[in-house]
């Protein structure tokens, strides 16, 4: 399984790709979580990653790629992955056509999930993430079992710098001139499967799964 998951801040591509990591056994590659990793480990990488994570822009192409190249590379990604969050230009997306070519790898299906603009603001606003294993929670449509800790590994939950509403207007408006343009450009490879990303994440793994074996 080499897949892609397409869509605006917080469709529920991280949610989608840790429910289809278990199914198919094969890595979830999240520019979002090694940034933020790095960002945490004070990395010089992560330094300069900052700068732009806590205002909602978009890391300089030359370092995400650079990223994924090596992530890529890496003896667990040979029998695949789900890319999330990356790519979001159409210079990473050439850039990964190349890479995939070099590597001799098969070309990824591509899902695009769609949900409008106010939900996604709902669930941003909303979300507590875990910074130990990245794992996804929401206030009201996805509450931990203790408030406050992680169902899956007991760290605490936080709210993300970037999930204040300044900041995710500004995420999605980013999105709407750099990323969307994507699906345009994988519809025109024959790669591209739209799916409704609305209802609940058990309802959108079906259709995304659905989306990717058919
Ligand atoms: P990244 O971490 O990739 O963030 P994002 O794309 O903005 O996506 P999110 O993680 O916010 O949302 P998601 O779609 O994964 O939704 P989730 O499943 O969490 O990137 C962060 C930053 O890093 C970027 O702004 C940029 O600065 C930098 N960056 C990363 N990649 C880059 C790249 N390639 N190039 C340049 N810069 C890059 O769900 C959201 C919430 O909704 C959760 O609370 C969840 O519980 C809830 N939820 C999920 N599904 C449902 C459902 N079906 N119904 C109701 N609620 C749901």
């Amino acid at each position: 399984m080499q897949a892609i998951l397409l869509g605006p801040p917080g469709a529920g591509k991280g949610t989608q790709a840790k429910m289809l990591t278990e199914r198919y056994g094969v890595p979830q590659v999240s520019t979002g979580d090694i940034l933020r990793a790095a960002v945490a480990a004070g990395t010089p990488l992560g330094k300069e990653a900052k700068t732009y994570m806590d205002r909602g822009a978009l890391v300089p192409d030359e370092v995400v790629i650079g990223i994924v190249r090596d992530r890529l590379g890496e003896p667990d990604c040979r029998k695949g992955y789900l890319l999330d969050g990356f790519p979001r230009t159409v210079a990473q997306a050439e850039a990964l056509n190349r890479m995939l070519k070099k590597l001799g790898a098969p070309l990824p299906r591509v899902v695009s999930l769609e949900v409008g603009e106010e939900e996604l603001v709902k669930r941003l606003s909303g979300r507590r993430t875990c910074p130990a294993c990245g794992e996804p929670f929401h206030v009201e449509s996805h509450p931990p079992r203790v408030e406050g800790i992680c169902d899956k590994c007991g760290g605490h939950l936080i709210q993300r710098e970037d999930d204040r509403e300044e900041t995710i207007r500004r995420r999605l408006q980013v999105y709407r001139k750099e990323t969307e343009p994507l699906i345009g450009y994988y519809q025109n490879q024959g790669l591209l499967k739209t799916v409704n990303g609305l209802g609940e994440a058990g309802e959108v793994f079906a259709r995304v799964s659905r989306a990717l074996e058919g």
